[in-house]
């Protein structure tokens, strides 16, 4: 059982409240800090959180808080995992966990130097889809990883600071990019290093400084590429979608949108439908349970079991730190349109990995390039001689043997 402060009683404060009281949870929120005090008392009375402050500092020094979990705009990230590593508490915060690398390894050194133990709260790596795919993935269900692609895509943000750049430190790429390029990441494998990264960003339709949309590659040091497409100016709901390309197979993963289960209403009297959908008429899409579908269920029964066993979770502001690097050499990419590198002043992960390498034996003297049953039924076998390097090919009919 753990104590919690929230800071935040906006739009991820309450998922996290939700999710956190659950089903009959053992985990509290004892305090949640809000900048306005009658906020903060309709949150505590909404969620049956017994106290409720206007100062973040009373919220992370109170003696019953052991874990403070920071749901703040982007720009408030900081200064809150300062306050909460030096008043020693177990610190989870939200994603971005910096405006850029420089706020993250701040914060990272902050909790590292006291001592406390740090979670990063992806929630998109903990969907129950994904954390299967990433288990099967692992277990070399589809062999080497060469592609993952993630994609995150909605009409837009909820609050108004979302769309200032000073405060949320930049647009759709910070703010979804860091999704999807921690998706990528646990897929390819976290221990293999980014090395660089190509970056198309710009903004097409809204009137902010930002971009609204980005795509972008990620490299990584044995050949694999993460592939990140995020949009605030997409259509028609939340589409969150991932896809895995293995040597051996191929994983497709769609979180939210058209998962299965749809309904038509004629009047639209239902309310609210899913987070960021467009239609409460008609058609719509309607997600089960919202908060176990996003992943933050199972991410904070991870949190609480690492801090309970004093414990790494899965996520860490170390991951944080490194998704902040990646997003900010795709910002130098996106101004520069070329290739640029991830400037990673602390790696943990390998130091050299190998290329990936998935070449078949044929036989003796050759290297299988590939093999396919033809419509007349018969098998084409593509080679590489291994001495020669010259490709070649052979057919072998279901009635004749090989021609
Ligand atoms: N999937 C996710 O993990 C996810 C989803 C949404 C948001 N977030 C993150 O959560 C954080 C908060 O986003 P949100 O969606 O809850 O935003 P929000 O606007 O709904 O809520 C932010 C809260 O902070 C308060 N606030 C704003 N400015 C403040 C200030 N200067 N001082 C003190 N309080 C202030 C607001 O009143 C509000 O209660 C962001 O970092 C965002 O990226 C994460």
């Amino acid at each position: 059982m753990a104590n919690v402060a929230i800071l935040g009683a906006g739009f991820i404060g309450d998922f996290y409240a939700f999710s956190i009281h659950g089903q009959r949870n053992r985990d509290r929120v004892q305090v949640i800090y809000s900048r306005d005090d009658s906020r903060g008392r309709a949150f505590a009375q909404k969620h049956g959180i017994p106290q409720w402050t206007t100062s973040i500092k009373d919220a992370v020094e109170n003696p019953e808080v052991e874990i403070v979990i920071i749901g703040l705009p982007n720009n408030l990230h900081l200064d809150a995992v300062k306050l909460a590593a030096e008043a020693g508490k177990a610190i989870f915060c939200t994603k971005p966990l910096g405006r850029n690398a420089d706020e993250a390894k701040q914060m990272l050194d902050f909790v590292e130097k006291a001592g406390v133990v740090h979670g990063y709260l992806e929630d998109l790596v903990y969907t129950p889809k994904t954390l299967k795919a990433i288990q099967s993935v692992r277990s070399g269900a589809i062999g080497q990883v060469t592609w993952a692609r993630s994609r995150e895509t909605h009409p837009g943000p909820h609050s108004d600071w979302f769309w200032t750049k000073e405060i949320s430190g930049g647009g759709v790429l910070l703010d979804m990019g860091c999704h999807c390029i921690e998706i990528s990441r646990n897929y390819i494998g976290k221990d293999i290093k980014p090395v660089e990264v190509m970056c198309w960003a710009d903004t097409l339709v809204k009137p902010i400084a930002a971009e609204d949309n980005a795509l972008g590659w990620v490299r990584y040091e044995n050949g694999a590429v993460g592939q990140f497409e995020v949009s605030w100016t997409f259509r028609g709901g939340m589409d969150l979608r991932d896809e895995v390309m293995g040597t051996e197979g191929t994983v497709w993963v769609n979180n939210f949108l058209r998962t299965g289960f749809e309904i038509f209403t004629a009047g639209g009297k239902g309310g609210y439908v899913a987070e960021k959908a467009e239609s409460e008429k008609g058609w719509i899409f309607p997600v089960g349970d919202e908060v176990v579908e996003l992943g933050y269920t199972d991410m904070f029964t991870d949190m609480f079991n690492a801090f309970e066993a004093g414990k790494e979770p899965c996520e860490t502001f170390y991951d944080g730190y490194v998704v902040n690097e990646i997003m900010d050499a795709c910002y130098r990419s996106a101004r520069s349109k070329k290739w640029e590198s991830v400037r990673l002043e602390t790696w943990r992960g390998r130091e050299k990995t190998e290329r990936l390498s998935a070449l078949q034996s044929y036989d003796e003297d050759h290297l299988l390039v590939k093999e396919e049953r033809m419509p007349d039924g018969s098998l084409k076998v593509i080679l590489k001689n291994k001495k020669t390097g010259q490709i070649s090919q052979s057919v072998t009919s279901p009635v004749t043997g090989t021609s």
